[in-house]
């Protein structure tokens, strides 16, 4: 077994014992030669599906395999004509972090047809009984915990906050199943309070077709809040932004600055984000960005490369949750790791502390 202890370490003992069922590692599929892999990834946009390439390569090339690594520029149409490639090509397994999860069920069907198990990286894959097994987070969690932080810094929670509250709601890429979930979550959290009118959403944009972010696109979450800001808030701040991922919080406290938020006696509102990444942390040592869900994307690697062995293995990997992922053909069993909200107080210690991001990144 390779010395993955620190990483390892952190992964439940469900995966420990499958690691055991295992038996050894091995570097070859049935036919004796080493296996390969096709990894599919989303954009290089962002920091950390570059990442999440570079750990999947390396993780499986621990386990002795092969690797072809593709980037669809987020468009669905090249995603599918990748992995189409992949499975012309001859690869033993397909690891597929989606642009769009519902454009698989044709190409999918084909890996079906040559035997080649496919795990759903990160995003769910909809609409197709062809995919195995699902990697990824607690999806509902990443939701509570930035809606939790939302309501807390308010001080709703401890009834500290002297009310109401004005809020506005982001949500994710529409063709993304994460979506709806951090969505949901965020909501489960938020309703109560925009219920009972401590919060309110002075835009009425509430619904989740109202308030999504194609593409999770900066650019196009900092025009939304420039509307926003200019439509609902000229006599009166914002004082809370739900954001569910970092690129996201980025444009919308660039459209708040703009609009002379950040400036003595108009402070930034609260902003939660998601992914840790390097411009969101430096945002929240400077006061701006006031929170960002972290998940260590090097255990989801590490999980989904052990997945992968065991498929390739005729064995039956570790999960844990086999009845939250529901992608409209089956429940897709799964295995999920824990998110953690991250802000000024921790970011040092969760982060950095355990190597996810060094010192020097944050200069
Ligand atoms: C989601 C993912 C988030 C974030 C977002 C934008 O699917 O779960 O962590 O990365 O995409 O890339």
């Amino acid at each position: 077994m390779r010395a993955r202890t620190t990483v390892a370490a952190a992964i439940s003992t469900v995966l420990a014992i499958s690691l055991t069922a295992c038996g050894e590692d091995s570097d070859t599929g049935s036919g004796g030669e080493a296996a390969s892999v096709g990894i599919a990834m989303p954009t290089k946009t962002s920091q950390r599906w570059i990442n999440d390439g570079q750990n999947m390569v390396d993780e499986l090339k621990g386990f002795g395999y092969t690797t072809t690594l593709k980037y669809a520029d987020n468009d669905p149409k090249n995603q599918v004509a990748q992995i189409q490639a992949m499975i012309d090509s001859g690869v033993d397994a397909l690891v597929i972090a989606s642009v769009n999860g519902k454009v698989f069920a044709d190409v999918l069907e084909k890996a079906e047809s040559a035997n080649i198990p496919v795990i759903a990286y990160d995003r769910l894959i909809l609409g197709t009984p062809n995919v195995d097994y699902y990697a990824t987070f607690d999806n509902v969690k990443v939701g509570t915990l930035q809606a939790d932080f939302i309501t807390e810094s308010l001080g709703l929670v401890n009834g500290s906050g002297k009310g109401p509250f004005t809020v506005e709601l982001f949500a994710g890429s529409p063709d993304d199943n994460n979506t709806r979930y951090f969505y949901e979550a965020s909501m489960e959290v938020l309703e109560p309070y925009i219920q009972n009118g401590d919060l309110i959403v002075r835009s009425g944009e509430t619904e989740l077709d109202e308030i999504t972010t194609l593409r999770w696109d900066g650019p196009t979450a900092e025009k939304r809040m420039n509307k926003l800001l200019d439509s609902e808030y000229t006599d009166q701040d914002v004082d809370a932004i739900l954001s569910p991922y970092d690129g996201m919080s980025i444009g919308i406290i660039k459209a708040l600055k703009e609009h002379g938020y950040g400036a003595p006696g108009k402070p930034l509102p609260i902003i939660t984000g998601q992914d840790a990444e390097v411009p969101s942390i430096k945002s929240i040592m400077e006061g701006d960005q006031s929170q960002t869900v972290y998940k260590d994307t090097r255990e989801l690697a590490l999980v989904t490369a052990y997945m992968v062995n065991s498929m390739v293995h005729n064995k039956k990997p570790a999960l844990n949750d086999t009845r939250t992922y529901d992608n409209g053909k089956k429940v897709v069993p799964a295995y999920l790791l824990e998110p953690v909200s991250v802000d000024k107080a921790n970011y040092e210690q969760v982060l950095v502390d355990s190597g996810y991001l060094k010192k020097s990144d944050l200069k």
